[in-house]
């Protein structure tokens, strides 16, 4: 039985010597901690908790130097830590997504987060237009809508305290889906809305498969429970998508038929009558001369949705826990609020524009807790990148936490400190070090949709309420969402202000 074992290993051993010598031989010289044979460093990996994530990494990084590897069986990960190779990397044409990434494809396809080449450069040079600022400009009244809605639900809390984070979920989801597919989903009313649900439980069980390499086979997953639920949640939100493009098709007929006087029909429920949504740019783009299928309209918009949604509502997360563990920075921003905007405004984005002590906190918020701490690309061939030349196959993470807690570059990174962004001191900051939204042609293009957001709720929230930490003396590891996803939120409490609207 023994020498069978000893066979099988060795003859294991061969063949991933062989097929992977080039990808191993990039590894050997590259410094990372000490790997088995066969498995690598998974064991290592597989023990970090989520919030001691960062912690190694940085560790790591002291001990090894600004690039070091880890070896994932027989896939080989390189940590990139400085601008120039951050630059490079995020700008090489060559690289694709992570191998990880199109473990989303149950559920967005082929859409802008997994897709490369010619597919992604027209997709991407078509979708651009569905965020410039004119169409932003009309989001605002739905976001503002959808903020009432939140501070009605915060005031029901009577300064009582409360774990916001399913209640900033469903707004978020709520807003992102009306202006996007122009659907009312209504889920911060209906807390049992099936849709909401079924977004909830996608993005969760794609996030704990993403962060599980025991899960990264699709043989393997595709015999868990997690994969019949995440099928069960994802089919729920093809079925909506089916409902909602066709029912949009409708009203946009509809809408043509009455300017022009041919119908006095009202337009389908649910459907707000003539305001765009992204998934109209989708409906009417062309790409040479042919409009795109049902299909990759689908799968573009739910790439909105689940880029969108759990991004921005942890960027929210972060932005109320600041508030409330630094009172003198929200002192601050509800002066700012009182001197520029007049008593029962309504909140424009040139309103949102002015508050600049505002956008300094946002910013500062982003990178204190770098939502989106790492991103990925993968090797296609050979490619130099930071002088070092790899080979296809090997996956390079690109810490962009990091990059925003380094010293060289952020004086006393650990201190939270909005005015860091101000003009001055921002001119002194080298390209490539803070990146929330990432850099080069990948960019998120939500980035300024996410900032509306963000800074809509923020001035309504705070006209309203003094935000405190149910307990101040509470240290909570923050740190991104992948952090966030992993703890029970945290307990704030929202005290009615004295109203500075009316
Ligand atoms: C605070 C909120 C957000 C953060 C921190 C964030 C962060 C990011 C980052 C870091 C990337 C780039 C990943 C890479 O380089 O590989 C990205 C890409 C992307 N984001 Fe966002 N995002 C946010 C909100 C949004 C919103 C609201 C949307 C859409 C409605 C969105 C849609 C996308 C899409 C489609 C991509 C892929 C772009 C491409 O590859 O061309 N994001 N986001």
């Amino acid at each position: 039985m023994s020498l069978v074992l000893i066979i099988f290993l060795t003859c294991a051993a061969c063949y991933f010597i062989h097929a992977k010598w080039t990808v191993f031989t990039v590894g050997r010289r590259i410094r990372g901690p000490w790997a088995l044979p066969l498995v690598g460093n998974v064991q290592m990996i597989s023990k970090l908790k989520p919030e001691s994530l960062f912690k190694s990494v940085a560790e790591f990084r002291v001990k090894y130097g600004e690039t070091y590897r880890l070896w994932l069986g027989p896939e080989l990960w390189v940590f990139l830590h400085s601008p120039a190779e951050t630059r490079e990397a995020l700008n090489e044409p060559t690289l694709t997504r992570p191998v990880a990434f199109h473990q989303l494809s149950i559920l967005i396809g082929n859409g802008l987060l997994i897709s490369h080449g010619k597919q992604w450069e027209t997709h991407r040079r078509a979708l651009s237009p569905a965020f410039n600022a004119n169409i932003l400009n009309t989001f605002a009244p739905v976001i503002a809508q959808h903020g009432e809605e939140l501070v009605r639900k915060l005031l029901a809390t009577e300064g009582s305290s409360v774990e916001v984070s399913h209640y900033l979920f469903a707004c978020v989801l709520d807003a992102i889906v009306e202006t996007s597919m122009g659907k009312q989903l209504n889920s911060l009313t209906d807390p049992h809305n099936r849709y909401a649900h079924a977004f909830h439980k996608t993005s969760e069980l794609l996030f704990k498969r993403m962060t599980n390499p025991l899960l990264a086979l699709d043989f393997i997953f595709q015999r868990t429970n997690m994969y019949r639920e995440l099928s069960a949640s994802v089919a729920v939100i093809h079925q909506l998508m089916g409902i909602v493009i066709d029912e949009r098709v409708e009203a946009l007929k509809q809408q043509k038929s009455l300017v022009s006087g041919t119908s006095t029909a009202p337009p389908a429920e649910g459907i707000r009558k003539l305001r765009r949504t992204l998934l109209d740019t989708l409906l009417t783009t062309q790409i040479a001369g042919k409009a795109l299928t049902c299909n990759e309209i689908c799968n573009e918009v739910n790439t909105f949705v689940f880029a969108g949604v759990d991004t921005t509502t942890a960027a929210m997360c972060f932005v109320l826990y600041s508030l409330g563990k630094y009172p003198a920075v929200q002192h601050k921003l509800v002066t700012e609020i009182e001197e520029q905007v007049f008593v029962g405004a309504a909140l424009t984005v040139d309103i949102l524009n002015r508050l600049t002590y505002l956008d300094l906190f946002i910013k500062e918020v982003l990178r204190y807790y770098t939502v989106v701490p790492l991103t990925g690309r993968q090797t296609t061939g050979d490619t130099m990148i930071g002088g070092r030349r790899y080979c296809a196959g090997i996956t390079l993470w690109i810490d962009l936490y990091g990059l925003a807690h380094d010293a060289q570059y952020f004086d006393k990174p650990e201190e939270f400190q909005p005015l860091r962004f101000a003009q001055a001191q921002k001119e002194t900051l080298p390209p490539y070090v803070y990146l929330p939204f990432s850099g080069g042609p990948h960019i998120c293009i939500g980035r300024n949709y996410a900032l509306l957001i963000m800074k809509m709720l923020t001035v309504q929230i705070l006209r309203n309420f003094e935000v405190k930490l149910r307990d101040p003396h509470e240290e909570l590891v923050l740190q991104s969402q992948m952090v966030l996803k992993s703890l029970h939120g945290f307990n704030l409490i929202f005290r009615q202000r004295v109203k500075i609207t009316e």
